[in-house]
């Protein structure tokens, strides 16, 4: 028998959870038989703003009975193709977007990229949404956990784009993501951390992953290297690489393996295009040594004002000098990229001439040094010449005493 109290409680509990919202009991319904799914699902930013396992999934969220949890809308979502759409359904509506200053072009950017129109052509190997951001723990794109987060990137293209087989099949190179982390941009990124180096998409597109077109390339590294475009849009290659179907920045810098290149690699490089001894090798190389020749001195200069510092000398301003005349040397390179002599000649001139001022500068306060040394040992000496003659006397005048 239950007691008046008992009773009582029974009709507070009901009650209880008629008041609890409808979407929190749908997540949990389904999150009692499906504890993993629940617990990844916990974690996602999806989680904390009300999104439910039905708005992906449909079913019956509010039975423990499992033929009546899967029935009627319900869908397992195993057909990878049909997932794009059901993320659309809320990531393109600009009314429940807005609230999060979120943009809701992702699904037709999406669509225009070679992974959308593949897959609109019904091919499921390419991308699909939850293959870069995943279905259940999916993460805002600048939380470090999110598979997009600019560092988890390369980890999250490579599934795809490092599997040999697969990419054999549509003629791509597997070795990009290799290439990629080998290069300066990657060893930036993933190792020094740094988060101004571009990662896959910067170059790609976030959702267009799309190569981008011969004559474009200026325009993708242009977006960082701003001084160097200006440079080769000003020069001569410009106009005659995309004439010529040639890849702009990346026939001497290649696309993912970028390297560091050599001043020295100047007239060689050169040469692979215009033929050994051809007037563009030589321009190469005078290009070459007038920026050779300007660090050499900027770097004498430096070598003299540190000696000079050690020698208790005030060389505050001739080091401010020589930081702004290694600003000069840091434009000459990317002016490099006109293929023309007069603008590197500007700028390595300015440098050459504050180094060999300085070292000027330095040498003479160094003499004068030398000389005040010079001055201060020869009256030590005058001086302790007259004591010895002093001591000498007084000793033979007292020693006159004494025999
Ligand atoms: C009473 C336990 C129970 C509840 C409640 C339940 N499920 Fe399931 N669910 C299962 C079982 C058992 C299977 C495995 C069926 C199978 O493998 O054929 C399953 C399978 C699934 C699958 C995979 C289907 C497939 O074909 O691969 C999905 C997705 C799923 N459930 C989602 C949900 C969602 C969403 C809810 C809430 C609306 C829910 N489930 C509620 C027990 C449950
Ligand atoms: C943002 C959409 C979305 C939400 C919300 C979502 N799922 Fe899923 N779920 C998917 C997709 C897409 C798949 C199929 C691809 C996969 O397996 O990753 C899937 C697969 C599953 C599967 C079968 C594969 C597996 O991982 O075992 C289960 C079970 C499942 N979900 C349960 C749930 C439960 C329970 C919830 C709520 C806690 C939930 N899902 C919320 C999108 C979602
Ligand atoms: C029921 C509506 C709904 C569905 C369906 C949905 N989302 Fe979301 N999504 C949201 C909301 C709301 C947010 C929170 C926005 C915020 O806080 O910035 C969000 C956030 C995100 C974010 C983080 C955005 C950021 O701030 O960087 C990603 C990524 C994301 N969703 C991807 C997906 C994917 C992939 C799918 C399909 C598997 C999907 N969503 C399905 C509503 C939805
Ligand atoms: C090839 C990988 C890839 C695919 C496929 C992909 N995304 Fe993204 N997505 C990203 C990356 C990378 C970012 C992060 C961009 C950044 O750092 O700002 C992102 C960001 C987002 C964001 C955050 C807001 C924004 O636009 O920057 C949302 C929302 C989103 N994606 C939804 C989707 C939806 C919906 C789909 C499917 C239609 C999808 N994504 C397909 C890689 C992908
Ligand atoms: C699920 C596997 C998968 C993932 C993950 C994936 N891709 Fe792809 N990607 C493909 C496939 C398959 C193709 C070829 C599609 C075709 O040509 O029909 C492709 C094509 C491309 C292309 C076009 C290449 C060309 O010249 O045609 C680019 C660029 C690209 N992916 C970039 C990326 C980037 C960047 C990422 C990570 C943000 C990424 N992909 C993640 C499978 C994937
Ligand atoms: C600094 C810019 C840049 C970065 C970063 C970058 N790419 Fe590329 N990628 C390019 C250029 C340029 C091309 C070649 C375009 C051409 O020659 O038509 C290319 C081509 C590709 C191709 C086509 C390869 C083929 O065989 O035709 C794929 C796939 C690709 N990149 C994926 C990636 C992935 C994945 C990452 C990240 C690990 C990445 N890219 C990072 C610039 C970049
Ligand atoms: C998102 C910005 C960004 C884009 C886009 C970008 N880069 Fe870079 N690049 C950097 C940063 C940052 C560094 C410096 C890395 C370091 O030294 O840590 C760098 C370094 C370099 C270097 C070596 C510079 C040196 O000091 O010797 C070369 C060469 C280079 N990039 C060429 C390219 C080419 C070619 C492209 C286009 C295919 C490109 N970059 C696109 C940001 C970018
Ligand atoms: C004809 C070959 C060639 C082309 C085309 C070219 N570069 Fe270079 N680049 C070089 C050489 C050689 C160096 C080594 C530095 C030097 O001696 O000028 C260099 C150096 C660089 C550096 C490092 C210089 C610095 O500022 O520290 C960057 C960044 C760079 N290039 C980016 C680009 C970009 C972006 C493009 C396309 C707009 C491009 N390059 C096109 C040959 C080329
Ligand atoms: C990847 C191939 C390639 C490389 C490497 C290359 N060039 Fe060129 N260069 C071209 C093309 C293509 C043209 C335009 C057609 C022509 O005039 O031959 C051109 C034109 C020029 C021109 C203007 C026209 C002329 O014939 O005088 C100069 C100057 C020049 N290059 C200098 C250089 C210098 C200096 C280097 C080494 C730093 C270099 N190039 C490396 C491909 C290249």
């Amino acid at each position: 028998m239950m007691t008046r109290n008992q009773a009582w409680y029974v009709v507070l509990l009901v009650a209880l959870l008629m008041t609890v919202p409808e979407g929190v009991v749908a997540a949990e319904q389904c999150g009692v038989c499906h504890p993993e799914s629940r617990v990844a699902f916990a974690e996602s930013i999806h989680a904390l703003e009300q999104v439910t396992c039905t708005s992906c999934h449909g079913g019956d969220a509010a039975t423990q009975d499992v033929e009546r949890a899967h029935r009627g809308s319900f869908r397992s979502l195993r057909d990878r193709l049909a997932t794009p759409a059901i993320c659309a359904a809320c990531h393109s509506d600009l009314k429940q977007m807005s609230a999060y200053n979120l943009p809701v072009d992702q699904y037709a950017v999406y669509q225009t990229s070679q992974h959308g129109m593949a897959v609109a052509g019904g091919d499921p190997r390419a991308a699909v949404c939850i293959d870069c951001h995943g279905s259940h723990e999916i993460h805002a794109a600048d939380d470090p956990r999110s598979s997009v987060a600019a560092r988890n990137l390369p980890g999250t293209c490579a599934v795809c784009h490092s599997d040999e087989e697969l990419m054999g099949h549509y003629g791509l190179d597997s070795g990009v993501v290799a290439d990629y982390e080998a290069g300066i941009h990657g060893q930036s990124l993933l190792v020094a951390g740094n988060l101004a180096a571009p990662n896959c998409t910067s170059c790609h597109g976030v959702h267009g992953a799309t190569p981008p077109g011969v004559g474009d390339i200026d325009k993708v590294c242009g977006a960082c290297h701003v001084q160097t475009r200006r440079a080769f849009l000003d020069g001569a290659h410009y106009q005659g690489m995309t004439e010529a179907g040639i890849p702009e920045c990346e026939s001497c810098h290649s696309n993912h393996a970028i390297q560091r290149r050599d001043v020295d690699s100047i007239d060689t490089l050169c040469a692979d295009c215009h033929g050994d001894g051809s007037d563009q090798v030589l321009l190469g190389n005078k290009i070459h040594t007038l920026i050779e020749a300007a660090a050499a001195e900027v770097d004498k200069a430096e070598n003299l004002a540190l000696e000079g510092q050690r020698a208790a000398l005030d060389v505050e301003d001739h080091l401010g000098r020589i930081e702004e005349a290694r600003t000069y040397l840091t434009e000459a390179l990317p002016l490099a990229h006109a293929v023309s002599l007069e603008p590197v000649e500007q700028v390595t001139r300015r440098a050459r001439s504050i180094g060999e001022e300085v070292q000027h500068e330095i040498y003479a306060k160094l003499d004068r040094t030398e000389a005040h040394i010079g001055l201060v040992v020869f009256w030590f000496y005058v001086f302790m010449t007259l004591v010895i003659l002093f001591m000498l006397k007084r000793r033979m005048s007292s020693g006159g005493e004494v025999t």
